[in-house]
């Protein structure tokens, strides 16, 4: 049985075809054949609270010719990671264009990880600490013989605390300073102090905000350590100088896959340093105002 009045279905693909036709005709008159990298590097990076992020990082929706492959970002429970000399770390903030606050990973709301690994601070190129940051004063041991208070009391400041490792507790210290050089500026016994700690099964060095280890030192304690841990560190980079240039005459910061240099992508290609602009864009705004 027939209907008695029309499908309405049949007015609305009318009209879809009649809006894409018209999409069709008017796409390449109003945006012209936009160059595919200008338009892909154009998109920033969400990622949780992270947003708005661009050249030098690259990444999820940011294809590899959009920025520097040490900035490669991944997305994991809408947070943001970069992986320097092989380990991963959450990136916080990123202030301005050449700073961001990163911190550990498997340190993230625990100074327990699941692995335990012995590890020194390490930061490679391009990345340096900013001047905030305190790279090797927060010491943390693993698998430790309980060291007497005559020694920890003297080695200002450190605390201790235990772990569980499957099933096993561990014994742990944490100190907000070199081992070596407490030892050396410490009355007590120098190489008892450092034999001590030498003999703890793991080390770990980690950096942090030079104001979160002075909050560990007036207040020692696990709160203070997760919480220095979890305010992360800073890290700075230089920015090719040419970027400011290419983003002010309308193009997209980016890099030759292939030669590895910098790439101003602009609306119809890519060029070395920044769009010939000036005399073209604003011609396409006047235009529109006719
Ligand atoms: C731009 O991104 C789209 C979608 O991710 C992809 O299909 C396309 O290949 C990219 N273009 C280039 C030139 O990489
Ligand atoms: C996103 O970043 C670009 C370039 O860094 C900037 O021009 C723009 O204002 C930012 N947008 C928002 C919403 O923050
Ligand atoms: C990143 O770091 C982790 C260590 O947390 C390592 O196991 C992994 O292989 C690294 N990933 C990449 C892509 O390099
Ligand atoms: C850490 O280093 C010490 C001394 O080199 C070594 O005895 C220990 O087995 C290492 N621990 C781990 C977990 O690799
Ligand atoms: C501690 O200090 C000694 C001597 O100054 C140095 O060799 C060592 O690398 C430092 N350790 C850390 C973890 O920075
Ligand atoms: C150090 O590690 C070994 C092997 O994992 C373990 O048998 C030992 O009990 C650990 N030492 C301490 C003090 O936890
Ligand atoms: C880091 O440790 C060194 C000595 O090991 C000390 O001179 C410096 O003041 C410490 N920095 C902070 C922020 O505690
Ligand atoms: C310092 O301690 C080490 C190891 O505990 C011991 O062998 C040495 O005799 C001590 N030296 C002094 C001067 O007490
Ligand atoms: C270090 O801590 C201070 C004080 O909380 C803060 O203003 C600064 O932004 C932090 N630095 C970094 C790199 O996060
Ligand atoms: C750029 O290089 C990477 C790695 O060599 C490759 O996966 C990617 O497809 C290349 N992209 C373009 C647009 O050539």
């Amino acid at each position: 049985m027939m209907h008695p009045h029309r499908h309405p279905f049949g007015d609305l693909s009318l009209c879809f075809l009649i809006a894409t036709t018209l999409i069709l005709i008017r796409a390449p008159t109003m945006h012209g054949a936009e160059d595919a990298s200008y338009l892909n590097c154009s998109s920033p990076i969400q990622c949780g609270d992270l947003q708005n992020v661009s050249y030098p990082f690259l990444g999820l929706n940011r294809p590899s010719y959009c920025g520097l492959p040490e900035f490669e970002l991944t997305c994991q429970d809408n947070t943001a990671l970069i992986n320097i000399s092989n380990e991963d770390y959450r990136v916080l903030r990123i202030d301005g264009t050449s700073q961001m606050t990163v911190a550990r990973n498997d340190y993230w709301k625990t100074f327990c990880p699941t692995n335990f690994k012995n590890t020194t601070q390490e930061i490679t190129s391009p990345f340096s600490y900013t001047t905030d940051t305190v790279a090797s004063n927060l010491t943390l041991y693993y698998g430790c013989q309980v060291i007497p208070t005559t020694i920890t009391l003297t080695t200002i400041i450190t605390s201790q605390f235990t772990c569980t490792n499957s099933g096993n507790i561990v014994t742990g210290y944490f100190l907000t300073k070199n081992v070596s050089d407490v030892a050396s500026s410490s009355s007590v016994n120098f190489s008892a102090i450092v034999s001590y700690f030498g003999d703890c099964n793991t080390s770990v060095v980690l950096a942090a905000n030079q104001s979160a280890i002075q909050e560990i030192e007036s207040s020692p304690s696990s709160t203070t350590l997760v919480s220095a841990i979890d305010e992360g560190f800073g890290l700075t980079w230089t920015v090719d100088t040419k970027c400011s240039g290419c983003l002010a005459s309308g193009g997209q910061c980016g890099r030759d896959n292939s030669t590895g240099n910098f790439v101003c992508y602009c609306p119809d290609k890519p060029y070395s340093s920044a769009c010939p602009g000036m005399s073209i864009y604003p011609r396409l705004t006047s235009n529109k105002s006719i």
